[in-house]
């Protein structure tokens, strides 16, 4: 189905969802918004969370999507069944969460989940690991300086460094086994964490997770696109900033049409 896959965040994180949906899935297009006007999500009600989702979920559907991936786990948490509910069965729903969980190995007695505080708060992961993998034990943290020095484009500083060595020295994180980046930014701290955690701790790789589901759900539906040429990339951002064109750039190589979109006007 030659239509574009539609893909959300509130910012920067969901784009290392979309670079891997891009080397998954090379023929397809996609269309990303990045609700920067209204970031930090992970700060916000589950109320405000759900309506921004609708709203940009309505945008990508207009715009032609044919299939929503919610790559937030912010939204993921709060507005996964609003948006099936409002646009499933024609487009489906994508979110970060699911297909991550189930990707577990039964082997991990002790996983540990950071996030933002709407998605550790929401109890989210902590209830569906809870119910799909019963004898792991869960160790969840909500991480809130890490987007903000991902957004200011300080993921490679000291600052970097000592914000993740805070939170994963912090006694809950101690015996982990494994350990979900549970918010989409995260895996631009990819080397930092591994460097931190150590060889013994599995970092699980969620954008790549997430991309493979992304298949599996176009494929099962027909909905692949046939066409043999690379797809095409359009991004909005609600709100323009320098670190969401640079890292944009970064993982998309080539011109990026970038432009400037205010949905709820
Ligand atoms: N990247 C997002 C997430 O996965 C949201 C970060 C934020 O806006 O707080 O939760």
């Amino acid at each position: 189905m030659n239509k574009p896959i539609g893909i959300f965040d509130s910012g920067v994180g969901g784009l290392t969802v979309a670079k891997a949906i891009r080397d998954v899935l090379p023929n397809e297009d996609v269309i990303y918004f990045g609700d920067t006007a209204h970031l930090p999500y992970g700060e916000k009600s589950p109320e405000a969370i759900r309506n921004y989702s609708m709203g940009i979920a309505d945008f990508l559907v207009k715009s032609g999507a044919k299939a929503i991936v919610i790559a937030c786990n912010s939204a993921s948490s709060v507005a996964t069944e609003l948006l099936r509910e409002n646009f499933e069965p024609q487009v489906p729903v994508i979110n970060v969460i699911d297909p991550v969980i189930r990707a577990i190995n039964p082997s991990i007695h002790d996983i540990g989940i950071i996030g933002t505080r709407a998605t550790i708060g929401s109890g989210v992961y902590q209830d569906k690991i809870a119910s799909i993998h019963p004898n792991v034990a869960i160790h969840a943290l909500a991480t809130p300086l890490l987007v903000p020095v991902i957004e200011e484009g300080l993921e490679k500083s000291e600052i970097a460094t000592k914000t993740a060595e805070h939170y994963l020295g912090l006694p809950e994180m101690q015996k982990i086994d494994a350990l979900i980046p549970g918010c989409t930014h995260y895996p631009l701290l990819t080397d930092l964490f591994n460097q931190i955690l150590g060889e013994e701790t599995v970092l699980m790789d969620t954008p790549n997770i997430v991309a493979q589901h992304v298949k599996e759900v176009l494929t099962s539906s027909n909905m692949l696109n046939g066409g043999v040429q690379e797809g095409s990339a359009s991004f909005f951002v609600s709100d323009f900033t320098p670190t969401f064109e640079r890292i944009a750039r970064h993982f998309f190589r080539k011109e990026i049409q970038l432009s400037e979109l205010d949905i709820w006007k």
